[in-house]
């Protein structure tokens, strides 16, 4: 009686998490949702998530409850670029390869007899004991393995670690499946929105996909420091940063309306030249014109007003202040922060240290002083992403 009630919850809480994920749009962050809901689920300490690619996994998201305690920018793990091959060496490669979820009581005692075994070296790396472990494959299409759910140290009421169950092992393999559309709707997002940059990038090949990746990796971790530090609630946090990560990537795109002879132009542009390209803030504003879509109004908001200027002497209607929409004033310092970072094709690099000073300088004048501030407290997780997502070489 009382197991089924217990079970009649567990249920419950699944069908409330699987609705709250059925409304996340952008892949990585309903990624990083599903860890944590897992986690909460069956009361894991930390977990990861690794992402198929071709031949590999790579392990893309981590969350750790005590080394988060620990050490305060743990975002910057989040944009580790570890990859392991897909074999029955390791733990996630055997379960990505055979489709089967392991459940292991203490890595450090796997039977000689089995094909994989512990990697210890992500401990040594994080001074983390790992001890009780569920890895479990996110399967799509019923068949297509896309990726692995790891949970690692189950904690009881007193806080010890202790070994997951079978049921454990139920309930986050029916979590998995459930997310399963939800995963695959957010992957075509992603997709489609990689496709227009594409079209854009067929224009400018300067701007690549790596620079809107950055601008949006930037611009998420800003809003969060944001938000945190005004105690908005964790819900409306993810929410945010779900159509921030998008809308952010898409800043340019109206750029694909401005001719080669300028966009590809080696030198300085002309005072004409220049007025022309200041237009391609309108033009991307125009392509999302659903006033019914959070995706598409703030990816207005940003495409329009990531060239305002906090004093007011920014472009298309030099506003200023807060009269300028916080996702415009965060792109506009993550886009030129990475902007001047970057070769361009009318400009070499700048030194680290030069646009630093820059960004020091202007905060009041081109960006919101808060949000350089902010800048600078995450600049290790800065220094990750741009290691994360670097240009390729040309
Ligand atoms: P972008 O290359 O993505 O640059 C974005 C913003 O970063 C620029 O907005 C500007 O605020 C800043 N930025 C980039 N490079 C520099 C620099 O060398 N010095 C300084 N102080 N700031 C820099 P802005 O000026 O509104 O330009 C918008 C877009 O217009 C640029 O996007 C780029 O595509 C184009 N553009 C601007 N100036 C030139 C130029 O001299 N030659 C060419 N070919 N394109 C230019
Ligand atoms: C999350 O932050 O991942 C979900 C929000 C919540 O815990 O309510
Ligand atoms: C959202 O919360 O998803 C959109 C917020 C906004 O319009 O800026
Ligand atoms: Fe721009
Ligand atoms: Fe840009």
């Amino acid at each position: 009686m009382i197991d089924s009630k217990h079970s009649l919850d567990k249920l419950n809480k699944l069908l409330t998490i699987n609705e709250k994920v059925s409304h996340m749009n952008d892949i990585d962050l309903l990624l990083d949702t599903i860890l944590y809901e897992a986690r909460r689920l069956i009361n894991a300490d930390a977990g990861s998530i690794f992402l198929k690619k071709v031949n590999s996994l790579e392990f893309s998201y981590v969350q750790n409850y005590t080394l988060a305690n620990r050490d305060k920018n743990t975002n910057k793990h989040l944009y580790s670029s570890i990859t392991i091959p897909i074999s029955k060496k390791s733990i996630a490669g055997y379960v990505a390869s055979t489709g089967n979820a392991l459940l292991i009581d203490d890595v450090y005692k796997i039977e000689s007899s089995k094909p994989y075994s512990f990697n210890s070296k992500f401990d040594l790396m994080s001074s983390y004991r790992t001890k009780s472990m569920l890895t479990i494959p996110i399967v799509i299409n019923q068949t297509q393995v896309v990726g692995v759910l790891q949970v690692l140290n189950k904690k009881n009421e007193k806080e010890e670690t202790c070994d997951f169950t079978e049921e454990d092992k139920k309930y986050v393999s029916i979590f998995a499946n459930n997310c399963s559309t939800a995963i695959e709707r957010a992957k075509m997002t992603r997709e489609n929105v990689l496709r227009m940059i594409k079209m854009a990038e067929l224009r400018d090949p300067k701007e690549t996909g790596a620079h809107v990746n950055r601008v949006a990796c930037y611009s998420i971790e800003i809003y969060d420091v944001w938000a945190k530090s005004r105690n908005i609630n964790r819900q409306e946090i993810k929410k945010y940063k779900d159509t921030l990560r998008i809308a952010a990537m898409l800043h340019d795109v109206g750029k694909v309306a401005i001719s080669d002879i300028i966009l590809k132009k080696q030198m300085k542009l002309t005072k004409e030249e220049y007025l022309v390209m200041k237009s391609h803030v309108g033009h991307g504003k125009s392509l999302f014109n659903n006033s019914m879509s959070d995706f598409d109004i703030m990816a207005a908001e940003i495409a329009y007003n990531h060239h305002e200027k906090w004093d007011g002497t920014g472009y298309p209607n030099g506003i200023k202040g807060k009269d300028i929409p916080l996702s415009g004033r965060i792109v506009a310092l993550a886009d030129v922060y990475d902007a001047l970072v970057s070769k361009r094709c009318y400009k070499e690099p700048w030194k680290d240290e030069d646009v630093l000073a820059l960004l020091k300088k202007e905060a009041g004048g081109h960006f919101d002083p808060e949000l350089v501030d902010i800048f600078l407290s995450i600049y290790d997780i800065v220094e990750a992403i741009r290691e994360k997502h670097k240009d390729e070489e040309d």
